[in-house]
């Protein structure tokens, strides 16, 4: 009996969170937005590497490449300042809306495919900086396409109780007591280049185990099907490479040993890491050199 209650005090409580989690962001810039640095984050955070169809040849930003998972293919969508097919028609609070929240103009809820799982922790000013660069672009208008993905994982309105559970949304705050270098390390591995999106084993709901943060995981679909062990761990994972070694495999893909990064690291370097300053690079491996070891490798 009082187990049939609970699980109806359950339902409830997701439903409502899954209602109530559709409000909308406020911009609050705090200047006019800043096209060109809007292209150095666009540039670390690696969005024409999801939000282009090259295996088609398709242009940047227009959408229609896969981000392939357990339950099928997601596609990207068009993001170039088309009006009609892409996003030329969105307010500032729109793409706020977006990045931040993971909920599209019209309301619904967006699959986490699109990682605003992590750039939800942005800055208000970095997000309408990225808006401003990608405005700066050729407008195209290349068709949005349908996702391939099985059943249940093809529903937006279950997507309430995935975000209840799942979703902690920005923005990521400084930690008074670290470092300026941490903390923008902390910022662009953590919310803007996404790092733990492919270092992060997930659980069978596609949710990040922030528990295990990045112990390394199982990519599907790629060419190189294990992202390692990133942790502190000497054995299993990065705790012997110095922060200059860290920061020079994200500049050029070549690890301590010498070895060439695979794709899609090699991709994540060549169109993201390799294009951010020297201090950047140098603040993500400071902050990657305090993630607590743990042992074990992705199977
Ligand atoms: C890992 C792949 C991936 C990366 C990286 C990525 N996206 Fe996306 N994005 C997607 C997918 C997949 C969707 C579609 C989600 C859906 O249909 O629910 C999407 C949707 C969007 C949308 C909604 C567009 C619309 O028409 O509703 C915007 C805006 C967007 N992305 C912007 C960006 C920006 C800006 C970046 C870089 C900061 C970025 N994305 C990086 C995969 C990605
Ligand atoms: C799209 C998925 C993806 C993203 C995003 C990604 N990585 Fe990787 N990473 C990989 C894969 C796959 C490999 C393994 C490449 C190989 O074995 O050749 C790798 C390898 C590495 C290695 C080498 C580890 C070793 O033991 O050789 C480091 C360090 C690393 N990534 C750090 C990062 C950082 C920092 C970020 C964020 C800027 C990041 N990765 C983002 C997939 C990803």
């Amino acid at each position: 009996m009082t187990f049939g209650r609970e699980l109806i005090l359950l339902a409830l409580f997701l439903g409502l969170a899954g209602c109530l989690d559709t409000g909308r962001a406020t911009p609050h810039p705090s200047r006019p937005a800043d096209a060109r640095r809007g292209e150095y984050l666009v540039r670390a955070a690696n969005c024409a590497g999801c939000h282009t169809d090259k295996e088609h040849g398709g242009a940047k930003f227009a959408g229609g490449g896969s981000v392939p998972t357990p339950f099928g293919s997601y596609f990207s969508r068009n993001i170039t300042p088309d009006p009609v097919h892409g996003i030329g028609a969105w307010s500032d609070a729109d793409f706020l809306t977006a990045m931040r929240k993971g909920i599209a103009p019209d309301g619904s809820r967006y699959f986490p495919a699109f990682p605003f799982t992590s750039f939800s922790g942005m800055a208000d000013q970095d997000v309408l900086d990225m808006k401003a660069y990608l405005f700066t672009q050729a407008p195209e208008a290349a068709v949005n396409k349908p996702h391939d993905v099985m059943f249940p994982f093809d529903v937006r309105a279950n997507l309430g109780i995935w975000r209840s559970l799942y979703f902690i949304e920005g923005p990521m705050l400084p930690i008074p007591n670290k470092s300026a270098d941490w903390n923008r390390g902390a910022y662009l591995v953590e919310a803007v280049a996404h790092c733990g999106e492919c270092h992060t084993p997930r659980n069978m709901m596609g949710a990040r185990d922030q528990d295990k943060a990045f112990s390394g995981a199982r990519l599907v679909g790629q060419k190189t099907p294990i992202a390692p062990n990133i942790t502190q761990d000497a054995h299993d994972g990065i705790g012997k490479w110095s922060v200059e070694e860290i920061a020079d495999f994200l500049k050029t893909g070549l690890t301590p040993e010498g070895d060439i990064a695979g794709a899609p690291m090699s991709e994540v370097v060549d169109e993201g890491t390799s294009h951010l300053s020297d201090g950047d690079r140098r603040a993500m491996a400071i902050y990657l050199k305090s993630v607590p070891a743990l042992a074990g490798n992705p199977k």
